[in-house]
């Protein structure tokens, strides 16, 4: 498949994805990066964007399920706007986790792996994510927020929620 045939994926991820397979001496070394690539284009992985990347690596849309399965960044229904992203691994956990996760959780009003009503956030519990030394520590889509207390906490949700609000009056 390439950018001028029929493409569910905007033109520069499309192109984008014609030029990784291209990259790797085995097509099938493209499909996890290309899985990533794809969920930050449509927003999760769909069963059309499954049959596409199938089609673009040349294997089966079950194949490409049965790697995309084993990766816990990797989605099959759509996100919040804002993906608000829990570790409570061991270090984030002796630091408060998990008391950052029950004040997301009542904040927020849903649970692991629940979407807001009005689509602005999702919340997710997740194995470390890289920021140990700086416990307890969330991701936010790709934004990073660490040393965290519930006071911050909450100026971060207030910072996402008046983007969120800038964003639709600009909308
Ligand atoms: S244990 Fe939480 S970031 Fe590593």
């Amino acid at each position: 498949m390439t950018t001028e045939t029929l493409s569910i994926f905007s033109p520069k991820a499309a192109a984008h994805f014609d030029a990784l397979v291209l990259k790797y001496p085995v097509k099938r070394s493209a499909l996890v990066p290309m899985l990533l690539y794809a969920q930050d284009d449509i927003g999760y992985l769909s069963d059309a964007v499954i049959e596409e990347v199938a089609q673009r690596i040349g294997i089966t849309p079950l194949d490409v399920r049965n790697v995309a399965t084993y990766y816990s960044m990797l989605r099959f229904k759509p996100a919040g706007k804002y993906n608000v992203q829990v570790c409570t691994n061991i270090s984030c956990m002796l630091r408060g986790a998990y008391d950052v996760f029950e004040h997301l959780e009542e904040e927020l009003g849903i649970g692991h792996k629940g979407v807001t009503a009005d689509g602005v956030f999702s919340l997710e519990e997740v194995e470390c994510i890289g920021a140990c030394c700086w416990a307890p520590a969330i991701q936010v889509n790709y934004d990073f927020h660490d040393d965290l207390t519930i006071e911050k906490v909450d100026q971060v949700l207030a910072t996402y929620r008046a983007k969120a609000k800038g964003e639709t009056a600009n909308a």
